[in-house]
């Protein structure tokens, strides 16, 4: 069986590749034997063996969800939504929402717009739904209001009892206030374990419920990043290391080369959300201590398009990883016009993905030509197996590639910025001092 591959073109020569093979193997064995920064958050290397004893359990819970409701909400915001919203959207029809597949998976708590969650509940009303609600630390301000809302509704709906039975709490073992709440209620709860970050847990219970309520098979997804388990790993040598290539591209085309911009594109609509969580991988685990290339993404050839000039001509700062997606599974050929008013004849009888292929083979030349050198991971297909694999492959680059840039990719100290200012204008106890200083601050 074929897997997924990394292939790095024309943006460095095998010679500059290899000649970072040292540095790449010592961020693998830091990352493996536990001795660099942020080593107390390392369970999910061996997420694809640890989670089989669960998976039993969270298929039938998923089961019993499906089994009882139109609509299952996901609430949860960063790692703890965005890993199950990539593999779902990627494996599922683009027009899901107008087909009568139900349940119909649905998120909150990632935002906190009052017009979204107006329209969630207006949609909502009287209809068959349950909650799975995702946090680890417990106590994540979007989710919890969305789940406050949520609950009252589905109590008023149901009643109590039946409330509970259609809610789920993912969370810390011990800690934190939705783990109080699931107790105090009795609901059914599932554990992020202590050593898992949010970014890097859609191979645990936060990632995997969401996936098998949708109907997906988990098995297959954590058999893929098991196989990419041992294609990464450093027992694996360099010229064969998919993982340990892409980081050491990624540090050359940042060290050497001066880019500053990882541009992820896809020619397939329905990775758009596969590039969502892995911006937020990497954003998180590297950009600290002033450093690390921005990672940005786009649907090509939608946003060629748009955003096309800008990577052609703009500003040469950027790079691009193309994910390129071998087969399809459907055929569609364009069909032949006798009056070929559009001039397209020279391309009837062809698949519409052989020209979608051309057209990712010339953008890819064109931004060459253009200054933005392009790597690419090729995958086979998109299927539960192949999105595994693609998974492990990122996470697992992504720590070597922290490790290589000397930042500890597993903590994201800068995300508490916003919210000690948020909580401070909101007045809440405890704040009193940060409310004044920023009340002075905003009257000048
Ligand atoms: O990767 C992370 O750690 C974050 O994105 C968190 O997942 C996110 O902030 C949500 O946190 P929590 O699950 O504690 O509500």
């Amino acid at each position: 069986m074929q897997d997924i591959r990394f292939v790095y073109n024309n943006a460095l020569t095998t010679e500059q590749l290899s000649s970072y093979s040292t540095q790449a193997f010592a961020a693998q064995r830091t990352l493996e034997d536990g001795t660099g920064k942020g080593n107390d958050f390392l369970g999910w290397l061996t997420l694809p063996e640890d989670i089989q004893t669960q998976l039993s359990d969270i298929k039938d819970t998923a089961a019993l969800l499906r089994q009882k409701c139109d609509y299952i909400v996901c609430i949860g915001i960063g790692g703890s939504y965005l890993g199950a919203k990539a593999v779902i959207d990627a494996l599922s029809s683009s027009f899901t929402w107008l087909e009568d597949n139900k349940p119909h998976i649905l998120y909150a708590g990632q935002n906190i717009g009052e017009d979204y969650l107006f329209e969630l509940q207006t949609l909502l009303k009287d209809k068959r739904f349950g909650i799975i609600c995702i946090s680890k630390s417990g106590t994540t301000t979007e989710p919890a209001i969305a789940f406050r809302l949520l609950k009252t509704q589905l109590e008023k709906q149901t009643g109590k009892d039946a409330a509970r039975e259609l809610i789920v709490c993912i969370t810390d073992a011990k800690k934190g206030a939705l783990r109080t709440l699931a107790t105090e209620e009795g609901y059914k709860t599932f554990v992020i374990e202590d050593n898992i970050g949010g970014r890097f847990s859609v191979l645990s219970p936060v990632g995997l419920l969401p996936i098998a309520c949708a109907g997906f098979d988990i098995q297959r997804l954590i058999e893929g990043a098991a196989r990419e388990n041992s294609l990464c790993s450093s027992a694996v040598d360099f010229a064969q290391n998919p993982a340990a290539q892409y980081a050491a591209a990624r540090y050359d085309m940042y060290q050497q080369q001066g880019k500053k911009v990882e541009l992820l594109a896809n020619f397939n609509p329905k990775l758009h959300n596969i590039s969502e969580w892995w911006k937020q991988l990497y954003g998180e685990s590297e950009g600290k201590d002033g450093k690390a290339l921005f990672p940005a993404s786009v649907d090509f050839t939608t946003d060629l398009h748009s955003m096309g000039q800008y990577i052609q001509e703009g500003e040469r700062l950027l790079f691009e990883t193309v994910i390129s997606v071998l087969g399809q599974q459907h055929e569609l050929s364009i069909p032949a016009n006798k009056a070929n008013l559009d001039g397209l004849n020279f391309i009837a009888g062809k698949r519409v993905d052989e020209v979608n292929k051309m057209a990712e083979l010339g953008t890819m030349l064109a931004h060459v030509d253009g200054g933005v050198p392009n790597l690419k991971i090729e995958i086979p297909e998109i299927s539960e197996y192949y999105l595994g694999e693609l998974i492990y492959f990122f996470e697992y680059a992504c720590g070597v590639s922290g490790y290589m840039l000397g930042v500890n990719p597993f903590n994201q100290p800068g995300v508490e910025a916003y919210k000690k200012n948020m909580f401070a204008l909101l007045g809440k106890p405890g704040y009193e001092q940060q409310t004044a200083e920023i009340q002075k601050r905003l009257s000048r």
